[in-house]
């Protein structure tokens, strides 16, 4: 048997895109296939790992660098790591796949690329609509950038896939990699 692709999935993209529903099935997929797995979310992480840390530019590359700081830990020792952050600026992802690279500690780039009419449609989190009403500002791909990655290792659109194709298509790069590395 093939061993377990041991890396760093970074899914990047706005709110809504279906970062972290894609993840937690992934998710469920690998460990059913007998692999150590852990999901950073954004979210999540923002409570304990990034408590304090708001959204200014600064604050919000600080948390993409901590997360990604874990992320290598946690790949380094074979779990791995599926993040689900939107991460919306070259420079900082730049730093957390050059940190992989310093540790020779694989880091796949997925832009969950749905585009933000589907996500304010969707607008699972009532975002988009405080934003429009003027509640919310500094939103994500509406009124804060969004960096989009030029050379991402996959760009997956879920407007209009279902969840099980759209964890298909990471699970396949997953695997090309494992393949690729075990050539080399
Ligand atoms: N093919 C698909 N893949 C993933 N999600 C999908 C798909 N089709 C529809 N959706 C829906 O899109 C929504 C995505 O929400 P999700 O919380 O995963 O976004 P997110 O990118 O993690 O956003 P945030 O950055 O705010 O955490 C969910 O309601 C999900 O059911
Ligand atoms: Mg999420």
């Amino acid at each position: 048997m093939r061993d377990p692709p041991v890396t760093t999935v970074w899914l990047t993209g706005l709110s809504g895109a279906g970062k972290t529903t894609v993840a937690e099935a992934l998710a469920e997929r690998l460990r059913s296939e007998g692999r150590s797995v852990e999901v950073l979310d954004g979210d999540e992480l923002r409570t304990n790992l990034s408590a304090g840390l708001g959204f200014s530019r600064e604050d919000r590359s600080t948390h993409v660098r901590r997360v990604g700081f874990v992320a290598e830990l946690l790949s380094r020792h074979g779990v791995v790591s599926l993040v689900p952050v939107i991460a919306p600026y070259a420079d900082a992802r730049h730093d957390v796949r050059a940190h992989h690279d310093k540790h020779d500690t694989s880091y796949l780039e997925v832009h969950v690329a749905t585009p933000l009419a589907e996500c304010a449609r969707r607008d699972v989190k009532g975002l988009y609509a405080k934003a429009e009403s003027g509640e919310l500002t500094g939103l994500t791909g509406v009124d804060d950038p969004y960096e989009a990655p030029e050379e991402p290792d996959l760009r997956l659109d879920t407007t209009g896939i279902d969840l099980s194709t759209a964890v298909d298509h990471v699970h396949q790069l997953l695997t090309a990699t494992t393949t690729e590395e075990a050539a080399s």
